[in-house]
């Protein structure tokens, strides 16, 4: 199994709205192809960690990649996984200026199953863009 990590800068049009529409898509083909992971946006930075068999995993990125409602995409992480670490295909949303503790509490919740340095780069994230 792959599994796939990455960052990624919101483009000036992505609201709360497309982030919804974006989910929306997401679980729909992401379910087809067996597909699950995280999708975190707080509406500047997208963090998104994709899971599944490394054909359709390369499939979704590829879709992804060429999407121009964000840009400047750097892979964190690419390895081949023996189980799924994200369970269900789920997403963390934060609204600007909505509770930063609980947010960053909330992502600890969703990636508690996944490996130490996953897991680390989820919550540093979510803490760093805590005033963002
Ligand atoms: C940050 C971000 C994450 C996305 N994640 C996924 C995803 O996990 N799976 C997916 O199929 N599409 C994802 N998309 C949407 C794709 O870029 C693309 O719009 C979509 O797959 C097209 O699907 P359609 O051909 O069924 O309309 C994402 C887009 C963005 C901007």
């Amino acid at each position: 199994m792959r599994q796939i990590l990455y960052i990624s800068t919101a483009s000036n049009m992505v609201d709360a709205s497309t982030a919804d529409a974006i989910l929306a898509v997401s679980q729909r083909n992401n379910s087809a192809d067996d597909v699950t992971g995280l999708l975190y946006f707080d509406g500047k930075r997208f963090l998104q960690a994709l899971e599944g068999e490394a054909a359709a995993v390369s499939r979704a990125l590829a879709r992804i990649e060429g999407d121009p409602r964000h840009r400047a995409i750097v892979i964190l992480s690419d390895r081949i996984v023996e189980e799924r670490e994200f369970g269900a295909w789920s997403m963390a949303y934060r609204a600007p200026g909505t509770d930063a503790d609980r947010f960053v509490e909330r992502v600890s919740t969703m990636v508690a199953g996944a490996s130490a340095n996953v897991r680390a780069t989820f919550t540093s994230f979510a803490e760093t863009r805590r005033a963002a």
